[in-house]
């Protein structure tokens, strides 16, 4: 499978940024952990961080005959961005959200989710653990 993990604002501070509520894993354990599994599945997979919507957005658009499936934390851009909602509705490949944190019992404006409605699946507060999850539901999806 081809699959293309996406990462939104601030998720490249993994590890860093509030530890009580996103983990002490870094980015790059989480990289590492998604690459060990895929190789172990046979999947290709790109891993790709921008705190950028345009960017989100543009590689979104580029997958396109690329990409089987996505994984795709959206980070804050979750509970904002109409523009990423009608992206992954036009390129219409598999999507499963994942979010590290418990987003449903959080503040009241995470409770907005633009990007829910789009997806096949939502995985949440499973911290880094999570994106395998999500991939594994790409897998029986796709198969
Ligand atoms: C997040 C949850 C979002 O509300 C937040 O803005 C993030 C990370 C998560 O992984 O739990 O940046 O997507």
């Amino acid at each position: 499978m081809r699959i293309l993990v996406l990462n939104g604002p601030n998720l490249n501070l993994l590890g860093k940024r509030e530890p009580e509520i996103y983990g002490t894993a870094t980015y790059n354990d989480l990289r590492k952990l998604i690459i060990d599994y895929s190789l172990k599945q046979n999947h290709i997979i790109h891993l790709i961080q921008s705190n950028h919507e345009g960017v989100l957005i543009d590689t979104l658009q580029g997958g396109i005959n690329k990409y089987d499936g996505i994984v795709f934390n959206p980070g804050a851009f979750t509970h904002t961005s109409i523009a990423l909602y009608d992206t992954l509705l036009a390129i219409n490949i598999p999507c499963v959200e994942v979010h590290l944190s418990d987003i449903e019992n959080r503040e009241a404006f995470r409770q907005t989710n633009y990007i829910k409605k789009a997806c096949i699946a939502s995985v949440t507060n499973e911290g880094i653990e999570g994106y395998i999850k999500a991939i594994k539901i790409l897998e029986k999806r796709l198969k």
